[in-house]
């Protein structure tokens, strides 16, 4: 949790919009099962509210979030605090999409519609048609329109930060009057600097003094600015921001959770605010985004990168281990990348490893349980020890697995030079029917992606290919992530782990050709609407 003098600091609260413009990355792509999954982890790391799609924007959508909202927090996932997440979905500013929100988060324990309407001048004339005066008439509609519906509304003023100052003034004063409880300012297109962002956000706090109102902050990252930006509002008075773990999102990406949650965390004492983030979830979290979306983390990223707590100079690893504070001002324990707590092993037995999945943060039924300890002691008899990191990785495969599509039963390979790889593969396709299919290529993964072409049958391209291992050591578990596109130029990652890595391979191909065929299936039934 955070650091001392809690009492003191006053509360910020954490909207994590990952399920929402986090999906908004390119490639990143969501589906059903993995939306929940992270919905719960998220509860499980302590955010405020959720939010959790547009629902408007397709039937896929409304039902991934109709499921959140009626199980996260009402099950395992209960966050640390004892109160459920709020479940929050997007809405433009017009009836059938607030209707539409609020028919996915309804049953929450604690649900919020989230209405938007760009207020700038250039969004105005050339984007909506709007005169100013029915800009404000439709945020008036709208906001008290979806009030009637729940009784906690979030509006945003998009492209607020490009939006004429006294403007932006009126309409939150709109939003505030017709109900709204929350007021959203974004940096839509990642525009302002830091002086001029709260310089903008202290206007706006000033304009809704003395209204139960909560201002909240919401940047992205164009310029590099969105944490900067985002820290800037928090010290000119806003009380919520608004984050995605890892800073996926549209273009450049959004703040990143981690980024501003712990500098919260480190500097108390320039600002005296807190949050309810468990921060060492924190790592495991942006693990978990990386493997479900197929975003990886750049090494050099700040607190959840490879290397961010890595010292490579002899200077500093000396200064390290004599004070690590020398050269450390957050300990890696302090956001989850401490030694796994429990390392399991081929003589563990279903309790313990039902136990450590629990604190993990997965909530899995019995069937479901049967499979993953059937693929832990599999796994076990390939590698010695298994610690969370290795348990993350085989649950992802389980749970992609899980989801439909085709699964990889066997594969088998001939490789070596001279000669002509080649790989068999035993594939079940998503009606249950078992295909065998046999390729050569310029060398194994080649062979075996060739194969499985073959059994699925879509066109695609394979845009990149990534390798890593999972833990340190010799019998430790390649993760495979690729990227897959069709002929239509769709975007969707796949992963895949095994210690064999020609395994991991195949699995993350097929992944990605599921995610690429079910994207398919939800363009159709979205016909493209987006915001
Ligand atoms: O960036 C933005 O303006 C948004 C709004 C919908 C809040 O994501
Ligand atoms: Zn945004």
């Amino acid at each position: 949790m955070t650091a001392g003098g809690e009492g003191t600091r006053e509360r910020v609260v954490v909207f994590d919009t990952t399920l929402r413009d986090g999906e908004q990355s390119p490639g990143a792509t969501l589906g059903a099962v993995a939306k929940l999954r992270l919905a719960r982890q998220l509860s499980l790391l302590g955010v405020d509210v959720i939010e959790a799609g547009f629902p408007a924007a397709s039937s896929d959508d409304l039902r991934a979030v109709r499921r959140i909202a009626e199980l996260v927090g009402t099950d395992g996932s209960r966050r640390a605090e004892g109160r459920p997440p709020t479940v929050c979905a997007l809405a433009r500013a017009v009836r059938g999409d607030i209707d539409a929100a609020w028919a996915g988060v309804r049953s929450a324990a604690s649900p919020r519609i989230h209405t938007f309407l760009a207020t700038s001048e250039i969004h105005r004339q050339h984007k909506l048609r709007l005169t100013a005066e029915q800009t404000l008439d439709r945020i008036r509609d709208a906001v008290s329109y979806a009030r009637c519906l729940c009784p906690d509304v979030e509006f945003s003023p998009e492209d607020a930060s490009r939006t004429e100052i006294d403007f932006l003034c009126e309409a939150v004063a709109v939003a505030a009057v017709a109900g709204a409880t929350t007021i959203n300012v974004p940096d839509t297109v990642g525009y302002e600097t830091p002086t001029e962002f709260g310089a903008r956000i202290a206007r706006v706090v000033e304009q809704l003094a003395g209204t139960p109102v909560i201002v909240s902050a919401h940047c992205h990252d164009d310029l590099g600015l969105a944490t900067a930006n985002s820290v800037a509002a928090l010290a000119a008075g806003a009380r919520q921001v608004e984050v995605t773990v890892n800073g996926i999102g549209e273009r450049a990406g959004n703040a990143a959770l981690e980024e501003v949650v712990m500098i919260l965390d480190a500097r108390a004492d320039w600002l005296s605010l807190r949050t309810g983030i468990d921060t060492t979830r924190i790592a495991e979290t942006s693990r978990l985004v990386s493997d479900l979306t197929g975003v990886r983390v750049q090494p050099h990223k700040a607190i959840v990168g490879a290397n961010a707590f890595a010292h490579e100079s002899g200077i500093h690893q000396d200064g390290i281990l004599k004070n690590p504070a020398t050269y450390e001002i957050l300990c890696p324990e302090a956001v989850g990348l401490g030694p796994s707590v429990l390392v399991l092993g081929k003589h563990s037995g279903r309790h313990a490893f039902r136990v450590r999945l629990t604190e993990l943060g997965y909530d899995l039924e019995e069937a479901a349980l049967d499979s993953a300890f059937a693929a832990f002691k599999a796994l076990a008899d390939r590698k010695k020890n298994v610690g969370d990191r290795d348990i993350e990785a085989m649950l992802g495969d389980l749970l992609e697995s899980g989801a439909g599509g085709h699964r990889l039963v066997d594969l088998q390979v001939v490789s070596g030079r001279p000669g002509m790889p080649t790989a068999t593969v035993r594939i079940i396709d998503p009606d249950g029917v078992e295909h065998v299919e046999v390729a050569v290529g310029t060398g194994p993964v080649d062979a075996v992606y060739r194969a499985i072409d073959r059994v699925v049958g879509t066109e695609s391209e394979l845009l990149e290919f990534n390798v890593h291992s999972v833990t340190e050591g010799i019998d430790a578990q390649g993760k495979v992530t690729v990227h897959v596109s069709d002929n239509k130029g769709r975007v969707a990652s796949g992963v895949g782990a095994d210690t064999d890595i020609i395994v991991a391979s195949a699995k993350a191909y097929l992944c990605g050709l599921n995610r690429l065929s079910a994207s398919v299936a939800q363009a159709g039934a979205s016909a493209g609407r987006r915001t």
